[in-house]
């Protein structure tokens, strides 16, 4: 599997030729340096329904023809505004497609989806992801607290790469993030959800350089690099 961070909490991952992205929050992410208009995907995957996830979904999925893959609520939503094809889904349950497969697990946040002017329709559960691509698996952590179940998630799955929010203010920070690579027991971590906006600046490096010292293997992407796994 290849790992391409896209910045924020956007990864487009890739095996066999197949290509999907996972929260394509691109046109309006200050450290983006791809088009949306050069993706290629066979799926869209949403944790939840902030516009800093959802971002240019609706737009990759109408000129790629694939579907957007969220939960129930975010996908009735946005196949009955936008006219995009839609694979619903929620928590606990696993969706099998051509590129692989993906379960979705508990996170601890909020999911409206913004209308503007403060105003949300309801998006639902915020979600985390098991993505399964040939026999590697990616665990999204979506925007979350530290939650105890992430010792169970760990536990269940052999995960070879986890994505870890570490801003907090709205998600977990860094000492947060750290217990939960603990408990994860993936083989590498990869910092998201820091730097997009000034109240979620963090030095990703230092996180890192704190998982070394507990025998954890942490990587910075900068945005578009990549990780392979084989
Ligand atoms: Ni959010
Ligand atoms: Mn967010």
């Amino acid at each position: 599997m290849k790992i391409t961070y896209y910045g924020h909490s956007c990864f487009l991952l890739e095996f066999g030729g197949e290509k999907v992205i996972v929260d394509p929050f691109i046109s309006d992410n200050p450290h983006t340096v791809m088009k949306p208009e050069e993706l290629e995907v066979a799926a869209i995957l949403l944790t939840h329904g902030h516009s800093d996830h959802v971002g240019d979904a609706v737009n990759i999925a109408k000129r790629c023809d694939c579907p957007i893959i969220a939960n129930y609520e975010i996908a009735q939503y946005l196949n009955a505004k936008e006219d995009v094809k839609v694979e619903p889904m929620h928590i606990g349950g696993t969706l099998s497609a051509p590129w692989g497969k993906v379960k979705m697990t508990l996170a601890f946040h909020g999911s409206g989806l913004e209308l503007g002017a403060g105003k949300f329709e309801y998006g639902g559960l915020p979600a985390g992801l098991l993505i399964r691509m040939g026999d590697r698996t990616f665990y999204h952590a979506g925007d979350t607290a530290l939650f105890g179940d992430m010792k169970i998630i760990g536990e269940l799955n052999h995960i070879d790469v986890a994505a870890l929010p570490i801003g907090d203010r709205f998600t977990m920070g860094p000492e947060d993030a750290l217990i939960a690579a603990t408990w994860l027991k993936s083989d590498c971590y990869i910092p998201m959800h820091y730097n997009t906006m000034p109240a979620i600046q963090q030095d990703p490096h230092k996180w890192v350089k704190e998982l070394s010292n507990r025998m954890l293997r942490g990587v910075v992407l900068e945005s578009g690099q990549s990780i392979s796994i084989e």
